[in-house]
């Protein structure tokens, strides 16, 4: 049997199967809480400052003080579980909700103690072969809320639109609100047309993605050319190339959008985005 991984929890270090919530934790009752993913390559947490101030952006969002992150040291606590757990590639967790309430109120009380969980998960990012073929996505209604900017445990809507795309093979649902893309149901979303790289300028429509933020870097580090603006559903149709970025997989190419085929297999700039992050990686986690 292999060994159990640890996870903290409210201080605690504790094994991952028999760490508990009560039943009265805010998170679970309303979903009333928020969270990031970040990923760890080579022991090294990837960037790091960007995740922590989009977490403190999240929780003065939804009025949970972000001085929260002054009295824990997050850093710190997510190297003790790299070092417990030898983790060496992996995705940390960190989810904060408003905590326990002695009785279940849609109204909380000042004094709840936000709970605190981080822990690590284990995903196998697409490899070589299976990014150069590319993948299958559909377009589906972005029916959720007007903060899709804020990190929310709130996923109903996202779980429901990804399991809709997943039950037919799709990697991704990209979404359209009011014939605008916004982004996927878990990742944000670029098109490439006549060489030039277009993704959604960040509103309260869209989550501000690390790794979308990290390809915008690269992308200028690479002068190519780049552009934040609306994307109507035609254009995402009649697009060369499409690829969708998220912490697990940086770059995704989308070859399929429905029943239309946007390219036989991964676009020249998908791929060479894709392969620039890998090289980045490789270089900078040695
Ligand atoms: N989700 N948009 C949505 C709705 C997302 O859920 C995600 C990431 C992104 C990309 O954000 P980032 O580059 O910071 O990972 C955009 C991850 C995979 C998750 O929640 O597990």
């Amino acid at each position: 049997m292999s060994k159990s991984e640890f996870v903290y929890l409210n201080g605690d270090y504790s094994p991952k199967e028999k760490t508990s919530l009560s039943i009265l934790d805010r998170g679970f009752l309303f979903g009333d809480g928020v969270y990031e993913l970040i990923p760890i390559y080579n022991k090294n947490i990837f960037y790091v400052e960007d995740h922590l101030k989009r977490l403190n952006s999240s929780l003065q969002q939804i009025n949970i003080s972000p001085s929260l992150l002054e009295e824990v040291n997050l850093i710190e606590i997510i190297h003790k579980l790299i070092n417990i757990n030898n983790y060496n590639n992996y995705y940390i967790y960190i989810h904060i909700s408003r905590g326990f309430q002695h009785k279940r109120n849609h109204i909380y009380s000042a004094d709840c103690k936000p709970t605190i969980l981080v822990m690590g998960e284990n995903y196998i990012p697409f490899n070589n072969d299976e990014i150069s073929t590319g993948k299958k996505a559909i377009c589906e209604e972005d029916y959720r809320w007007l903060k899709s900017n804020i990190k929310s445990t709130s996923l109903l809507a996202n779980v429901l639109i990804k399991n809709k795309a997943n039950s037919i093979d799709a990697y991704e649902a990209l979404l359209l609100r009011d014939g605008f893309l916004t982004e996927g149901s878990a990742s944000n979303v670029f098109i490439v047309k006549d060489g030039i790289i277009k993704t959604p300028k960040l509103s309260n429509k869209l989550l501000p993605g690390i790794t979308r933020k990290f390809l915008t870097d690269l992308i200028r580090l690479n002068n190519l050319e780049y552009k934040e603006c609306d994307i109507s559903k035609n254009e995402l149709f009649d697009a060369d190339e499409i690829f969708c970025s998220s912490s697990t997989n940086p770059v995704v190419p989308i070859t399929q959008l429905d029943n239309k085929i946007i390219s036989d297999s991964a676009g020249d700039i998908s791929l060479k985005l894709y392969h620039h992050t890998q090289d980045y990686i490789k270089s900078t986690f040695k």
